[in-house]
């Protein structure tokens, strides 16, 4: 096949890219390294991702995202190219259509600055679908119909929960709180506790290897490695599951809010939806442990983690070239958008 369809989830931590006919072939960090006297990119994804914190000066390694939003453009543009360029092939005879999913708050610069940043990537046509639209297709729900979806998605940088019905958003909540604001939570909780410093790359294992929203039955511990804030050398602690549940309450109580402030807006009839057919949690956060537990619990509401919960939304932007409903809306956004 010539000609290609490709979906991508540009995340504040991750990128993922569906071709159509494939499924999901890339899931690389959003990561770009910079060589600072050329301003010249030297590289992009895994392989930047290994040199964070070991680059001289010389090498800047930068997330071009913040907050699931472009914040450098160049930077952001030559990544999606080189992502393109790496599924796509260098050479082709035919540009690919692009579906690029963005939070639903982003206003219209930002979303310019998408739909801009696949043009020049190298996009015949860009798409820009709603992320939680997205991730209700990507995790299987029923979009098309009369009744009411919910999806939460917890991401690196924000957690966004929607209700969606007929293939539109009926309300939807967000929070500049993810994965990252867990590590830091817990950077922070250790700082203070033990007098020990370490890095946001260790805080990010410690939560995924023993970090949980509810305290667990069978605490598990890890041992950490850092640096004595007082004495300035490397120290090794014990630290427990239950110390990271207790860590991480603030900011998994402002995704708690977040998905409370969505049902609290939702229209009874689809709230009735919801309560009867539960929520779908998917992005990196839903694989905290009993981060479903935890939102049951808050919101007396079901809550389940979708299968692959960090591939949903690439695989809802890639569904979404097949729903004829979907594609006629977002083919009117991009021609009536005012730039
Ligand atoms: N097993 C795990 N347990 C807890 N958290 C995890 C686990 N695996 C990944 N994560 C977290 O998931 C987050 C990344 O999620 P995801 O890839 O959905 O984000 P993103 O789409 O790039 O961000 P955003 O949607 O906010 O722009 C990171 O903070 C990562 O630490
Ligand atoms: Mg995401």
């Amino acid at each position: 096949m010539l000609e290609k369809q490709i979906g991508v989830d540009l995340g504040t931590v991750n990128i993922r890219v569906f071709v159509r006919g494939k499924g999901v072939v890339l899931h690389e960090p959003s990561i770009v390294a910079i060589s600072v006297l050329e301003n010249k990119i030297v590289a992009v994804g895994n392989e930047a991702r290994t040199m964070l914190g070991r680059t001289p000066e010389s090498i800047e390694v930068a997330r071009p995202l913040k907050d699931g939003v472009i914040a450098e453009f160049d930077v952001t543009e030559s990544m999606l190219r080189y992502f393109i360029e790496k599924v796509c092939g260098r050479f082709r005879l035919f540009r690919p259509e692009v579906m690029i999913s963005v939070p639903v708050g982003v206003t219209s610069v930002e979303s310019r600055a998408v739909r801009d940043a696949a043009l020049q990537a190298g996009g015949k046509q860009a798409y820009l679908i709603p992320e939680p639209l997205a991730a209700a297709l990507g995790a299987g729900l029923p979009t098309g119909t009369p009744t009411g979806n919910m999806v939460v998605d917890i991401g690196g940088g924000t957690t966004e929960a929607a209700v969606i019905s007929m293939n539109d958003i009926v309300v939807s909540n967000s929070v500049r709180v993810g994965g990252n604001k867990l590590d830091e939570a817990i950077a922070a909780y250790i700082r203070k506790k033990y007098n020990l410093l370490i890095g946001d790359s260790t805080a990010e294992e410690i939560k995924i290897q023993i970090g949980s929203a509810l305290p667990l039955n069978d605490e598990l511990v890890m041992e950490v490695r850092g640096r004595d804030q007082v004495a300035g050398l490397p120290r090794t602690i014990q630290v427990s599951s239950g110390e990271i549940t207790e860590a991480i309450a603030e900011p998994l109580a402002a995704i708690v809010g977040v998905v409370k402030g969505v049902l609290e807006k939702t229209p009874p009839e689809l709230a009735a939806d919801i309560i009867d057919r539960g929520m779908v949690i998917v992005g990196g956060g839903a694989l905290l442990r009993q981060v479903d537990a935890m939102l049951t619990q808050a919101t007396g509401v079901p809550c389940f983690v979708a299968e692959e919960p960090q591939l949903c939304v690439a695989l809802g932007t890639g569904k979404a070239f097949e729903s004829g409903h979907i594609m006629r809306r977002l083919t009117l956004q991009a021609k009536t958008s005012p730039f």
